[in-house]
C-alpha cells in the first residue's frame, strides 16, 4: 500500500528533523543565529536527493498520472520553457494531478526550488 509507505518515510524524515533540532539546541550556544538563518533557506537537514527519492520519485519516475518523467529531456522541455518562477509555483500550489507540494509538507519554497532544479538538471 504506497499510502503506508509514504507515511513511513514522512515518520523517517520527521525523527530526522527533531533529532537535527535536539542537537542544534546542544551545540550552537556560540553560534545562536546560525540555525534560524538556515532554517530561513532550507528546512533542516534538507538533501534534494532523498527528499526526491522520499517525495518526488514514486510519480516522477514512472510518468504517473502524467507526471513529468525525470531523465527525460522531452518531458521536461516544454516544463522549462515556462520558466523557473511558474514551476515553482505550479509545484507549491498542485497543478493538474500534481499535489500541492508535491505532497513534501515539511519542504519550504526553497526545498521545493532545489527539488525541481534538481529535477530539470537531471532531464537535459
Ligand atoms: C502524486 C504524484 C506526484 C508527486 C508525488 C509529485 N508530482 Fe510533480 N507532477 C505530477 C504530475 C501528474 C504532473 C503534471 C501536471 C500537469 O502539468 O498536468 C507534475 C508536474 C510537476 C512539475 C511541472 C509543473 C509545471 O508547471 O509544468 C514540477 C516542477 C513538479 N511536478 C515537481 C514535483 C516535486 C518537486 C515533487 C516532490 C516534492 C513532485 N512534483 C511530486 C505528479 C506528482
Amino acid at each position: 500500500m504506497k499510502l503506508i509507505n509514504i507515511l513511513k518515510s514522512r515518520l523517517v524524515q520527521l525523527s530526522a528533523i527533531a533529532t537535527l533540532i535536539i542537537m542544534s539546541g546542544t551545540t550552537s550556544a556560540d553560534t545562536p543565529t546560525s540555525g534560524v538563518m538556515q532554517l530561513a533557506q532550507n528546512s533542516d537537514g534538507f538533501e534534494v536527493e532523498r527528499v526526491y527519492m522520499q517525495s518526488c520519485w514514486a510519480c516522477h519516475n514512472s510518468g504517473a498520472a502524467g507526471a513529468p518523467k525525470v531523465g527525460v529531456a522531452a518531458d521536461w522541455a516544454p516544463r522549462i520553457e515556462k520558466g523557473m518562477d511558474t514551476l515553482l509555483e505550479n509545484a507549491i500550489n498542485g497543478i493538474n494531478a500534481m499535489p500541492a507540494k508535491g505532497l513534501c509538507f515539511t519542504c519550504t519554497d526553497d526545498d521545493l526550488k532545489d527539488l525541481i532544479q534538481y529535477m530539470v538538471d537531471s532531464s537535459q
